[in-house]
This record gives structure tokens, sequence and C-alpha cells, in this order.
């Protein structure tokens, strides 16, 4: 079956990491592509240290970080190798680490067996990047942190309302997307250039290695409140929309929070599940 173009990079960053021996290398070679950070001496217990400090950060902000969670259970979609997980998994009973990479995910599980809880962890595979193979009601909390934004619009709208479907009544969602800027239409079509580029043999695999570029081919679409908001329709209540700064097209009866330090062009929602 051919690659879908947005989860091409994603795959082939995948296979690059694969072929690391050592966590310490895989996070110095292709870590930045989940944090940003860079550097000769970065080691996996750097990596892991940035999500601990943001998981409690992020669930405290959004009012979320109670002693009920460590008998609760969470997804988090669009894990990755785990920089965050590592952290879910002490906080919370039962953690699903969800991601469409499998090389990913194994490593996942080996970050968490160092630093977290791996009695607490399970991974789940996101075959078609859009659907989660998980029966209704099946968590407590889902949580999305810089992954939606590199999903195709119609994907990343179906993995809100899929979070939505697993998370049982009662419980929370905090999904994060990155909204509509000036410079989209320089850099969205550039993404399409790059990632037809990240299909040549061999090309990819250079490419996946350089920063900037591999940058390039994560920008897929822009998703603004109102799109999630109409997506999920009444199958929410309690919406607080989080920015760094003011979000232009929101308009209707739920909570705007402020948390500085949120990128210009990110917003989350948080969310109770009807
Ligand atoms: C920038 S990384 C962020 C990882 C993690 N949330 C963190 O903050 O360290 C994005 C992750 O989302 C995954 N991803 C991208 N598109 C996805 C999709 N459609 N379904 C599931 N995972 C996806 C990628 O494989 C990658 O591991």
């Amino acid at each position: 079956m051919r690659q879908r173009s947005q989860l091409i990079a994603w795959k082939v960053a995948g296979r690059v990491s694969d072929r690391h021996t050592s966590a310490d290398e895989v996070v110095r070679e292709t870590g930045w592509v989940f944090n940003n950070a860079t550097g000769d001496h970065l080691t996996l217990a750097d990596f892991v240290a940035t999500g601990d400090d943001e998981v409690p950060a992020y669930l405290e902000a959004f009012g979320l970080r109670n002693s009920e969670n460590h008998q609760q259970s969470m997804i988090e979609i669009g894990s990755g190798i785990g920089r965050m997980t590592a952290a879910f998994t002490r906080e919370f009973d039962h953690v699903i680490a969800a991601d469409l990479d499998i090389g990913f995910l194994e490593r996942c599980h080996e970050t968490v067996s160092r630093f977290g809880r791996a009695d607490h962890l399970r991974t789940l595979e996101v075959a078609d990047g859009r659907s989660l193979t998980l029966n209704d009601d099946s968590v407590d909390f889902a949580f999305s942190y810089l992954t939606l934004q590199h999903c195709a619009q119609a994907d990343a709208l179906n993995l809100a309302r899929e979070a939505v479907r697993v998370t049982r009544s009662g419980g929370r969602i905090a999904l994060n997307f990155r909204g509509p800027s000036r410079i989209d239409p320089l850099l969205l079509p550039l993404g399409t250039i790059v990632r037809f580029a990240f299909r040549l043999p061999r090309v990819g695999e250079w490419l996946s290695q350089r920063r900037s570029i591999t940058r390039l081919a994560w920008q897929v679409s822009r998703i603004s409140p109102s799109q999630v908001l109409a997506a999920l329709g009444a199958s929410i209540d309690g919406v607080t929309i989080w920015s760094g700064g003011p979000v232009d097209d929101l308009q209707g009866a739920f909570r705007r929070g402020r948390f500085e330090g949120i990128n210009e062009n990110h917003w989350w929602i948080t969310a109770t599940v009807v």
C-alpha cells in the first residue's frame, strides 16, 4: 500500500532511529524530532527530563493533576519514543502510548522501562493515522501534544473524535493543535514538496536527519478551535480553549485560558466527555 504523504516523514525517522543501537544515540540523532533539542552530548535521561518537567506543568495548568490520577487510565496520542510517557506512567495507573510508528513504540517501551513504570504501560499502533483500535469508554483521560498538527485535517479531527469516543463519560481530554498563521501560504506548499522528496530512495533517510527540512515536511494542516468544536459537538462539555495569545475565530460559551509559554501558533482544548 502506498504510504500516505502526511505519515511518511515519521515512518522514515522511525526507520532511521531503529538502526541506532543505543537510546542515547537515538536521542542525539532523532530526538530533536520530539522536543527540538540538539547536541552531541544529549542523553535519554536529558530527553526524559524535559517530559518530567512538562507533564506536571500541563496537568497543573489545566487543573488535571490530582491524587485520583494514580488510580486512573489515560491514552497519549502521538507518544513518540516516550519523552512524556515515562512521567505519565508515574502519574497514572495505566497508560496507553499510541503512535503510528511501531519502531517509536518499541523505543517508548525502553524509555519507560528505564525512567518510568513499564508495568503501567501498554502501546497501541495507530496504523491508519486516524483511528484508535480501542473500545468505547476505555480510559479516564486522553492527551495529545505536538501530534495533531502533523496530521491531515480530516485525520486530526477524526483522532479528536476518537479521543472522545475512547474516554469514558465524565473523563477529560487535553488536545493540542496548531492554528492558522500568516506564513501558511508559504509553509504548507513547501511541506508538500518536501514530503514528496521523502519518497525518493535514500533521499528520505538523508532528509530525516536534517532538522530544518524535516520540520518543513511536518507542515501538513492547520486547525482552528471552531473546526474542532464543530467536530466534537455535544459530545463534550466544560470546554476551555487555551492559548498564549488571541485566538481569532473564537465565539461561543466556553472559557478561554491563557497559558504563558504556549507557542503563539498553538492552542489546546480541554473538556469533559459527556
Ligand atoms: C513531534 S512528535 C511528539 C511526540 C510527543 N508527544 C512529545 O511531545 O515528545 C509527534 C509524534 O506523533 C506521531 N504521529 C504523527 N502523526 C500521527 C498520527 N496520525 N497518528 C498517531 N501518531 C502520529 C509521530 O510518529 C511522532 O511520534
